[in-house]
């Protein structure tokens, strides 16, 4: 049984199926057609709702999430917010006085997803009141497309939604609505409910799955595996959620570096990438969008091996390694070894991953990622570069060149990294490197790239790296066109 709060009200509902989503829930089941489907593969945000969770205060924290690929099983011990729960009565919410004023919506069909991202956004200024910079409307609005409109009125919308009466859902007068949900929480935790679709809360429950249902799908955040059900029309008929696994949850920090549990979302990791890892952070930026960042997971992004995913080549760079877990034990690899083949893993059949270690940098250590994809918010990568060095005496040190995009798998640049390593950085041994770099790989074309342009993208990018390089970090400024400011 699914048991959550939807715009306040307790809603329990059985007998649904392991695979269906929220938007389906909503729509199907609930007879609540206020959001809308789009694409159904989370890049148009038209059925963006708010998944409500107590943070460490009691208080229920509000985050964007897409209806149409995340599991309606996920909702449970949830309160679920929908455009159909925002106004009172005839006083419209802020987001929504804000649209209609700013004449934010034309068609319509993107209007609920992009006002329930604007909600989000609402709460959070309400909770931590900030400055509406260009950057922080641009990861709130980049995952919600608009066809009709334009972005204008919409951004206008944004950031006059605080000039408007704060009136509160008619949910939001309830103050027992916060400690109920908790209360759930820890009432489903302590059920151990069984069904096609279980959510184990610790590793010991996870690895007894395993061992008694080997033939069951995992499932994170859903961000790539739920495609597979929306777009390739596959039955997900026995699933097994990590997402509330404790020890999956952790980020635990060592004196050589952090552990990150596989199930920590990369909303979660950007304060620790901000302070540590600016380089891992700014690519965060431009990874998918906020609502996809809400729910997707690091282990997912590694489990899932795709040769275009764009944490695994910054993670080769930093010499990450991975803990595999099951139910015949544990182990650990470095990352460079997790990836075999195209989509192939040193994954036994029981196991998962349970967590990425990400070495701590060091003071001398430099990291660059820079990723090359056609359009700049919410698109996959035709070629990812991530390069972490060393100057040491003024030669390179501790050289790792890895790529996305380039071959059947994430992988680093051997042939480059020799020619690089231990020499200065001078325009020829970058002009060796990058004659190296074309023996490294033989990468394939596809709708993202020709074969012959990513190799030659891929070279730029060495030959950017020169130039920042040789010009001490003068010319390193980031691409950063601002979408929004026409
Ligand atoms: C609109 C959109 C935009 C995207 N943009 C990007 C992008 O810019 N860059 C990018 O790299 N990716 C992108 N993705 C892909 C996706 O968001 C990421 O790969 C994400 O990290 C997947 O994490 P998840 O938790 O959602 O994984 P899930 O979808 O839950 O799982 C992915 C796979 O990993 C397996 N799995 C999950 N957890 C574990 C575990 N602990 N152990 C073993 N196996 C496990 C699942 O069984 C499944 O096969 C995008 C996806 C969408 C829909
Ligand atoms: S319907 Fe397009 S993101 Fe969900
Ligand atoms: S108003 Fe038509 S798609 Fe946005």
């Amino acid at each position: 049984m699914i048991d959550f709060y939807l715009n306040g009200k307790r809603q329990r509902c059985d007998g649904v199926p392991a695979d269906t989503s929220i938007l389906e829930l909503l729509r199907t089941h609930l007879g609540q057609t206020g959001t809308k489907e789009g694409c159904a593969s989370g890049d148009c945000g038209a059925c963006t709702v708010a998944i409500g969770e107590p943070g460490d205060d009691g208080a229920l924290r509000y985050q964007a999430a897409n209806g149409c690929i995340t599991p309606a099983h996920q909702l449970d011990g949830c309160h679920l917010v929908t455009v159909e729960g925002l106004a009172r009565g005839d006083a419209l919410h802020p987001a929504q006085a804000a649209m209609v004023e700013c004449h934010g919506s034309q068609c319509g069909f993107c209007t609920p997803g992009i006002v329930m991202s604007l909600f989000t956004l609402h709460e959070e200024q309400r909770r931590t009141p900030a400055p509406l910079s260009q950057q922080r409307l641009e990861e709130v609005l980049g995952g919600n497309l608009c066809r009709c409109t334009g972005y204008r009125p919409i951004r206008d919308a944004a950031l006059s939604m605080n000039d408007y009466p704060d009136t509160h859902p008619l949910w939001a007068d309830d103050p027992d609505l916060a400690s109920n949900v908790a209360q759930l929480r820890a009432a489903k935790a302590a059920s151990r409910s069984g069904g096609h679709y279980v959510a184990p809360r610790d590793l010991a429950a996870l690895r007894q799955l395993k061992a008694e249902r080997p033939e069951a799908r995992l499932v994170a955040g859903a961000t790539d595996l739920w495609l597979e059900t929306t777009q390739q029309l596959k039955a997900l008929d026995d699933l097994i959620d990590v997402r509330q696994v404790a020890e999956l949850n952790a980020i635990e920090e060592t004196p050589q570096g952090w552990w990150i549990g596989a199930a920590v979302t990369y909303s979660r990791l950007e304060p620790l990438f901000e302070q540590h890892y600016p380089a891992f952070a700014h690519l965060l930026h431009r990874f998918a969008s906020k609502q996809i960042r809400n729910r997707g997971t690091l282990g997912g992004n590694v489990a899932n091996a795709s040769p275009i995913g764009d944490s695994p080549p910054v993670l080769l760079a930093l010499d990450a390694r991975v803990s595999l877990d099951g139910p015949d034990g544990e182990r650990e690899l470095p990352l460079g070894d997790f990836f075999l083949d195209y989509k192939q893993t040193a994954l036994g059949a029981n196991e998962f991953i349970r967590a990425i270690f990400l070495p701590r940098p060091s003071e001398t250590q430099n990291l660059k990622v820079w990723k090359l994809s056609k359009r700049r918010e919410d698109d996959i990568s035709a070629v990812l570069g991530a390069f972490a060095w060393r100057l040491e005496g003024g030669v390179m040190r501790d050289v790792h060149l890895a790529f996305g995009g380039m071959a059947a798998i994430p992988k680093r640049a051997a042939g480059a990294e020799a020619a690089l390593e231990g020499q200065a950085p001078s325009a020829d041994t970058f002009a060796a490197a990058r004659s190296a770099l074309a023996g490294d790989f033989q990468p394939m074309s596809d709708v993202r790239g020709s074969a012959e342009y990513r190799q030659v993208a891929a070279s730029n990018l060495l030959e950017r790296l020169r130039l920042m390089i040789d010009t001490d970090n003068t010319i390193d400024a980031e691409v950063t066109l601002h979408a929004y400011a026409h």
